[in-house]
């Protein structure tokens, strides 16, 4: 059986990539065989795409560039680890997708819907997630949290956009969770982590039913 394909989304410091990894620890613990892994990057071909996009060093080209590059990524990314892990019946869990590129290059870089539509198209195909977790968080909050995690590193290309941008982000997410209730469930970051992973965890439970998913040998063996 085909594997679910989860995905996190939401603005810097909003907690995606430590609540990826705890959904995944724990949907191991009932044997499912899953794979973590984020984007940009996320295969050896896209981790050097995402290099060259963080380092800021395309963002001279402008907006339709960079969209262009976060496709090249996804597109390797996904035909080489994702589509594979699926087939396979292992669950995906990546942190960020599709709706990044929508949000900060579509919503916030202004890129033409027609492109990131036609790149979606050429990157994803169908292959859209079965849920993704909107993490929303003020911007405050996401920014102070970024820092810490940073120390004395410099900012990212997109860490170090204004706190206006950062909020127009925040604004972005949350209409695009509105836009697909079918797909995306809104999640309120600003609690404990007990207590977001737990809401993570009933949501993921009463949608895809992992408790009750056959279990994958090569991982009840490991
Ligand atoms: P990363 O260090 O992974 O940050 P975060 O922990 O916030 O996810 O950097 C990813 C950055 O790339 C983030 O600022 C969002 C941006 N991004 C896009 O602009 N478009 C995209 O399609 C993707 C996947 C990410």
């Amino acid at each position: 059986m085909r594997g679910k394909f989860i995905t996190f989304e939401g603005g810097e410091g909003s907690g995606k990539s430590t609540h990826a990894a705890t959904l995944a620890h724990r949907l191991k613990s009932y044997g499912i065989g899953v794979e973590l892994t984020r984007e940009p990057g996320g295969s050896p071909g896209a981790e050097i795409i995402r290099h060259v996009l963080l380092s800021g060093a395309a963002q001279a080209f402008g907006p339709d560039a960079e969209a262009i590059l976060f496709a090249a990524a996804r597109a390797d990314h996904v035909d080489t680890r994702i589509e594979p892990a699926l087939a396979a019946g292992r669950w995906v869990i990546c942190d960020r997708f599709t709706d990044s590129t929508r949000v900060y290059q579509g919503a916030l870089g202004r890129v033409d819907g027609r492109l990131i539509n036609g790149l979606q198209r050429l990157t994803i195909g169908n292959l859209m997630p079965d849920l993704t977790f909107v993490l929303d968080v003020p911007a405050e909050t996401g920014l102070a949290r970024a820092a810490e995690r940073r120390g004395k590193a410099v900012a990212d290309r997109f860490e170090s956009e204004t706190g206006e941008f950062h909020e127009s982000l925040r604004a972005a997410f949350r209409a695009l969770a509105a836009s697909d209730p079918a797909r995306c469930v809104l999640i309120d970051g600003s609690g404990t982590r007990e207590e977001v992973s737990a809401r993570i965890w009933s949501i993921v439970n009463s949608r895809l039913h992992p408790v009750t998913a056959p279990i994958s040998l090569e991982d009840a063996a490991s």
